[in-house]
């Protein structure tokens, strides 16, 4: 299959739908995948609602069928056809909705009969979103349904931020991906569950346990007996290299002969001081074949826009080894160890990839 890229003019003042859009929609009726962007990552939509369009999307993305997606709304008038929103949380969800969407938030509910089986996975919840991304915004608002859209990447893998991403994962299996530059956020939504006032965070996301705290009691849900989010598998979002979370890089002595790549976070040196920004420069060039940084002005929504980026620049590099800074765990820097420990794969320096 071909696959082809169009940019999406972003010019919001046009009252018409552009190109991409229409191309997308016409796809979208047709019951095929398409990649879009969104304000978090690339994402592969499909008719929601259509679960042979759904089916193509695990076929694509290889993904087991018990790995359920995200369903992304038109507009908040659709929440109550797709979810049963319980009472009890209403006022609770209300808020929460009010304050966040569209945006980087996927509640799950208990599910309504229209969503097909295969959306999710045989559950009896439904995850549901509403993305704030422009391009994303006029395409499903021009399509008039729900969209079911995971990570345009390949199941397990790092997800997609740039279109250029998503083809090198997907390139050849999907007709058609939608460019509209780097996404904002970098990571994947933040994923909740309410039950009884209280809120159990699913995955850690750009909205952060801080800002939801205003809204309820804060659960984390780690390592659930049954895992019912695969983004919480210990293993997931994976480099192929082997990746190694550090605290103090300074005491690290890469073995003979390996090579080894970093993905910083600790500034190079105080702005300004050039003598010593050099001297830790040569420093680090002396361990490292390569070095990443995540963000230089150590803004962490910048680090995370970031993360996947140089994670994917420096797995292709061939290394032995990438070896990633702690971050500090304060707000989105949260979820972004958290990708990082998921990412982590490494028993000892390996000679061979698998
Ligand atoms: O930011 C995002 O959420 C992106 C963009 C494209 O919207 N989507 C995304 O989808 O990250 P995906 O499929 O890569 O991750 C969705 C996660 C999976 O770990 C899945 O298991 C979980 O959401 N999930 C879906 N439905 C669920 C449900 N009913 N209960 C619990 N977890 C659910
Ligand atoms: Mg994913």
């Amino acid at each position: 299959m071909k696959t082809e890229t169009v940019a999406a003019i972003d010019d919001r003042r046009r009252r018409s739908p552009t190109a991409a859009t229409e191309r997308a929609v016409e796809l979208l009726r047709k019951g095929e995948v398409v990649a879009l962007p969104t304000e978090t990552v690339y994402g592969l939509a499909a008719d929601a609602l259509n679960p042979i369009a759904v089916a193509k999307i695990f076929e694509a993305k290889e993904r087991p069928r018990f790995d359920p997606l995200i369903v992304h709304l038109p507009d908040k008038q659709w929440l109550g056809r797709v979810a049963n929103v319980d009472n009890r949380s209403r006022a609770q969800i209300e808020r929460l909705i009010a304050q966040f969407w569209p945006g980087p938030l996927t509640l799950v509910f208990d599910r309504q009969a229209i969503i097909p089986e295969i959306v999710i996975a045989g559950l009896d919840t439904v995850a549901v979103r509403m993305s704030s991304h422009p391009v994303f915004a006029e395409i499903i608002s021009a399509f008039g349904k729900p969209i079911a859209a995971p990570s345009a990447n390949r199941f397990g893998r790092i997800s997609p931020t740039t279109a250029q991403h998503v083809f090198d994962e997907l390139g050849g299996r999907i007709p058609l991906i939608i460019d509209a530059g780097p996404t904002a956020h970098g990571i994947e939504s933040t994923i909740i569950a309410l039950r009884d006032n209280r809120i159990d965070i699913l995955r850690r996301g750009p909205i952060t346990a801080e800002q939801l705290a205003d809204f309820g009691k804060i659960n984390f849900v780690s390592s659930p007996q049954r895992v019912s989010a695969p983004g919480q598998l210990p293993m997931h979002y994976a480099p192929k290299t082997p990746l190694r979370l550090i605290t103090n890089i300074e005491s690290f002595r890469p073995k003979q002969g390996k090579r080894v790549g970093l993905l910083a976070w600790k500034p190079r040196a105080r702005k300004g001081d050039l003598q010593a920004a050099r001297a830790v420069t040569d420093w680090r060039s002396l361990k490292f074949v390569a070095v990443r940084e995540l963000s230089e002005k150590q803004d962490l929504l910048e680090a995370a826009a970031n993360l996947f980026r140089c994670l994917r620049e420096l797995d292709e590099l061939s290394l032995d080894l990438i070896l990633a800074e702690r971050v500090p765990a304060q707000g989105v820097g949260a979820a972004i160890l958290d990708r990082l420990e998921r990412a982590s794969h490494d028993s000892d320096i390996r000679d061979t990839r698998g």
